[in-house]
């Protein structure tokens, strides 16, 4: 069985973007079956997936994303493949305007040496793989600029705010990938890092268990470890929405606001939120599934 889900972040999506948040979680979980179905990976699939997600400026990741309190797009990202004895991962936090970090950190995932780059060390690596750094004139959007123009108000709101993206897949072969992107929270002081790059907190994936992405407030997310909370949950037999629950429990009670996305090695998906909504799509076994609201709400089914 093949499988892939996404998200565009948890907080409080409005109603007048809720429709482009979930078409547009819509078309990267399409993007990501699409490679699955045609032989790739669980980390083509992931990388696939959450590059169309850093393309879509309704979300907080690549272009879009937030800018920090020196008018600077800083991107976190994260790609995990579960692997015995260990998994694989590529990380890098605080790359000024990078669109796709998620393929930076697959490239570090792919070169081995060293598991998480930051900033002008991990700039230096992406010019090594051809990957070249963008500027405000192609990576602000304007909901970005708009925020950051009402800084306050978006500080107030930074403990239930999200929009980070993530995708967790299973290719046919069993093995399971995840990969998270974020610009992080508005308004955050530079070199600040999340919880998105750093494994057990934003991302983790597991062999024979399973792969998580989570969204939220990172300083919390991190308190939590919450990606691994959620796998080991799964790994103890928790259903995924099950597991999904009790990471999101976590994370409320040490004082923040989230959600996850899981995929287990048996194929099921699952995800929850404590915000109001975070967008979401999956594909399992072609069976096309979207919604927004936590999952007791009003999910979508497409086929
Ligand atoms: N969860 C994204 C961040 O706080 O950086």
């Amino acid at each position: 069985m093949a499988a892939i889900i996404v998200h565009g972040g948890a907080g409080a999506v409005d109603d007048e973007r809720r429709a482009a948040c979930v078409a547009g979680c819509e078309a990267a979980a399409r993007a990501g079956w699409a490679r699955l179905e045609a032989g790739g990976s669980a980390l083509d699939a992931v990388e696939l997936a959450v590059r169309a997600l850093e393309d879509d400026p309704e979300f907080n990741a690549g272009y879009g994303a937030v800018l920090n309190r020196d008018g600077v797009v800083e991107v976190d990202a994260c790609v995990m493949v579960g692997e015995r004895p260990a998994p694989r991962i590529g990380a890098v936090g605080a790359v000024p305007w990078l669109r796709h970090p998620v393929t930076l950190a697959r490239r570090i995932l792919e070169d081995g040496e060293h598991v998480l780059l930051v900033a002008e060390g991990a700039l230096a690596f992406a010019r090594e793989q051809g990957i070249v750094a963008e500027s405000a004139a192609t990576m602000v959007s304007p909901r970005a600029r708009a925020r950051f123009e009402r800084h306050e108000g978006e500080t107030a709101r930074r403990m239930r705010t999200g929009d980070t993206v993530g995708a967790c897949a299973i290719g046919a072969d069993g093995r399971v990938a995840a990969a998270t992107s974020t610009g992080g929270i508005p308004w955050k002081r530079p070199g600040r890092v999340g919880d998105t790059p750093l494994a057990g907190a934003g991302t983790w994936a597991e062999a024979g268990v399973g792969a998580a992405s989570a969204t939220g407030h990172g300083e919390s997310i991190i308190r939590a470890l919450m990606a691994r909370v959620a796998i080991d949950r799964l790994r103890g037999g928790d259903a995924p929405d099950d597991a999904a629950r009790a990471a999101v429990a976590e994370l409320v009670r040490v004082g923040g606001d989230g959600g996850i996305i899981l995929v287990g090695s048996d194929g099921r998906i699952g995800h929850h939120t404590s915000t109001s909504r975070m967008p979401w799509a999956s594909v399992v076994d072609g069976a096309r599934a979207s919604g927004a609201e936590p999952r007791s709400g009003s999910d979508e089914p497409r086929s």
